[in-house]
């Protein structure tokens, strides 16, 4: 007979939270992104622990338009206790000269936990709470798995870490986090939100990820969410899985007006999926994606002078592409 077991959210919650308490013996923080797999379990943490717990929201230079700003009022509107670390120099200076994306996401998982392990000698917490689910440690190999990419929160931990990691995600996948999340009472804006990768968008920059180049990418992505969003609010299309904008590091000839142009190339990439572990590329209208070009390139008129659209599918691309 076949038994197929349905994830039971509310049931999750209960076991959780009872974990949860016995698990975490002292004061705790916890790395918090804004997302719904990190806020998800800043709930549920929250519930288990209270007053123990103190977010922590750290600005690696690398987030997007407006979202430190945006994810401190929303955390807080929670209820959550937030922290917020500008570590964008220290980033920034860590990744000068880096190109290798493996080499990338160690240096910004290892930089994300001495922050981590800063705030916690200060907060005095022995306890160190993260949002890790499924597919960042399938993804990130070890035993008989092969490493696609090390997840920042997975594959870039340093060997030796000053305190516990509780990762009460662990075995969830995108979509279960979602129910959870829901059942919680995140708003819809945030469970349903688009995934973001933890190294951010240094990730969506092929090669270094300067600070020039993060400011590029960052209006190139604030771009293409808007257009989305908007075409998918008055039904033009539906909203993909995930959507977002990358820059590549080499340049392509243009033409503004009769001068000749010689900018750098972003790429619009869209997907739909369920779980982040295969995906197919969103058929986007074209009236979308010219609107996503033109704004692009008029925005960034000095820095971008091509939009492509990528077709690629998960297997073989990945989503992010690095
Ligand atoms: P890929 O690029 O491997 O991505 O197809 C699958 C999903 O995971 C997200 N992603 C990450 N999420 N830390 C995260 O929290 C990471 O290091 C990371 N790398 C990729 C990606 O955005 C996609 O949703």
């Amino acid at each position: 007979m076949l038994v197929i077991a349905v994830f039971n959210a509310a049931r999750f919650i209960e076991e959780k939270v009872e974990e949860l308490k016995g698990q975490i013996r002292d004061k705790a923080i916890i790395g918090v992104s804004g997302g719904v797999d990190s806020t998800t379990v800043a709930i549920l943490a929250n519930r288990a622990i209270g007053g123990d717990l103190r977010c922590v929201l750290v600005d690696t230079g690398y987030m997007r338009k407006n979202e430190i700003e945006n994810n401190q009022a929303m955390l807080k509107r929670l209820g959550l206790s937030v922290l917020v670390v500008d570590a964008k120099e220290r980033f920034y200076q860590k990744l000068k000269g880096v190109v290798d994306p493996e080499e990338k996401r160690k240096i910004i998982g290892e930089l994300f936990i001495r922050v981590f392990e800063e705030v916690a000698r200060k907060e005095n917490a022995k306890f160190f709470v993260q949002g890790t689910i499924a597919p960042d440690w399938i993804e990130s190999g070890g035993g008989l798995r092969d490493r696609i990419k090390s997840h920042h929160n997975v594959g870039g931990l340093p060997e030796k870490i000053e305190f516990e990691i509780v990762e009460p995600l662990r075995d969830l996948y995108k979509d279960e986090v979602r129910v959870v999340g829901e059942k919680l009472g995140l708003p819809k804006e945030l469970y349903g939100r688009q995934p973001f990768p933890g190294p951010g968008l240094a990730v969506r920059i092929i090669g270094e990820a300067t600070p020039d180049n993060a400011r590029i990418v960052r209006e190139a992505c604030a771009i293409v969410e808007e257009e989305i969003e908007k075409a998918a609010a008055s039904n033009q299309m539906s909203r993909p899985w995930q959507y977002f904008a990358v820059l590549l590091p080499c340049k392509a000839v243009g033409v503004h007006g009769d001068v000749r142009a010689y900018g750098r190339i972003i790429v619009v990439r869209a997907v739909e999926s369920l779980d982040g572990m295969s995906a197919s590329y969103s058929k986007i209208p074209h009236t979308v994606l010219e609107r996503i070009s033109v704004r692009i390139t008029n925005t960034l008129k000095d820095d971008v002078s091509r939009v492509v659209f990528d077709v690629t599918n998960k297997p073989p691309g990945t989503i992010e592409y690095e």
